[in-house]
């Protein structure tokens, strides 16, 4: 379990409801959780590196009726990030009171603590979920490339961290539980990473049916043409490029870094990889989600 006294292994962390969180955004917490959603709003939630950004330009798309030339501005002016805050650069909240509706929020918090107000407002909710195995890869290269984190050690090291928790947002386990538990909530569509790279065309018809969409096959080709891997990581839209280096390093690792199921095998010894799955396992217990690792 998650001593909360480790939290301060960085700097930049502290703690709010028991998991950590980035300083910066953990000293506004209370505007966060006073937050007034809007019935029509869409809240795109995950567990970070699981394919936020992918599915935030999918449903963008839907809203612009695959118009990509309405989807020019940088993803985090379109997709604001209810939670992101830092001094003088970004304010989530403020971006989004601003905003004209119908609104898309993106958020990485779990669904005890995502904001009353959404529930309230009986708002819909698209949840996706990644194996934990490749998110912990593709956070280690966050990380890395992203200078607020603290040097995350050797891999192993890095997922020792992981599987206790001690990472913003805390436990996958924890998080993706929460959001499993409301799965049958008729505003919740909960969809996995890796379904989304076996048929793409399957899931985005999905969204679009959750939102209310008709799916017309013209715009489904054109969603999946513009939010396909290659696309996304050459749009400075989608790419984070736009962003300062101080910000976010993409020589170090690129924000949109290989896109596939499976490169924890690259990174996963044998025996870490039966300490995961063990742990996993104690963590996971009468939970009838299944994650798939590979296709
Ligand atoms: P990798 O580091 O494994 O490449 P998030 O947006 O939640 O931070 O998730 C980032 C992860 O999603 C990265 O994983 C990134 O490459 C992947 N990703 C982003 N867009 C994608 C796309 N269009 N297709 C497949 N994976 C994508």
């Amino acid at each position: 379990m998650m001593d909360s006294s480790n939290y301060n292994y960085s700097e930049n962390f502290s703690i709010v409801h028991g998991f950590i969180m980035y300083k910066e955004f953990a000293k506004y917490w209370d505007a966060v959780e006073a937050f007034q959603a809007r019935p029509d709003d869409v809240v795109i939630a995950t567990y970070p590196r699981s394919g936020t950004t992918w599915v935030s330009e999918i449903i963008y798309m839907i809203y612009k009726e695959g118009d990509v030339e309405k989807c020019k501005d940088a993803i985090f002016y379109r997709v604001p990030y209810l939670e992101c805050r830092s001094e003088g650069q970004m304010n989530g909240v403020e971006q989004l009171k601003e905003m004209l509706s119908p609104r898309i929020v993106k958020t990485h918090l779990s669904s005890e603590h995502l904001p009353n107000s959404f529930w309230e407002k009986n708002c819909k909710m698209i949840y996706v979920c990644r194996n934990p195995k490749d998110v912990a890869v593709s956070f280690y290269y966050f990380f890395l490339m992203v200078p607020i984190h603290p040097n995350p050690g050797t891999f192993p090291e890095f997922v020792e961290k992981f599987m206790d928790g001690q990472v913003p947002y805390g436990s996958w386990y924890k998080h993706t539980r929460s959001w499993w538990e409301k799965r049958n909530n008729s505003h919740v569509l909960f969809l996995f990473y890796e379904d989304l790279k076996e048929d793409i065309r399957k899931e985005v018809k999905k969204i679009m049916q959750f939102l209310g969409r008709k799916p017309s096959e013209e715009i489904v080709d054109k969603i999946v043409r513009h939010t396909s891997f290659q696309e996304m990581k050459n749009n400075p839209a989608t790419n984070y490029t736009t962003l300062p280096e101080n910000m976010m390093d993409q020589k170090v690792s690129p924000f949109l870094r290989k896109g596939v199921i499976g490169d924890w095998k690259n990174y996963f010894t044998v025996a870490l990889n039966e300490r995961f799955d063990m742990h996993y396992e104690q963590q996971m217990k009468g939970c009838t989600l299944k994650v798939r690792t590979e296709i």
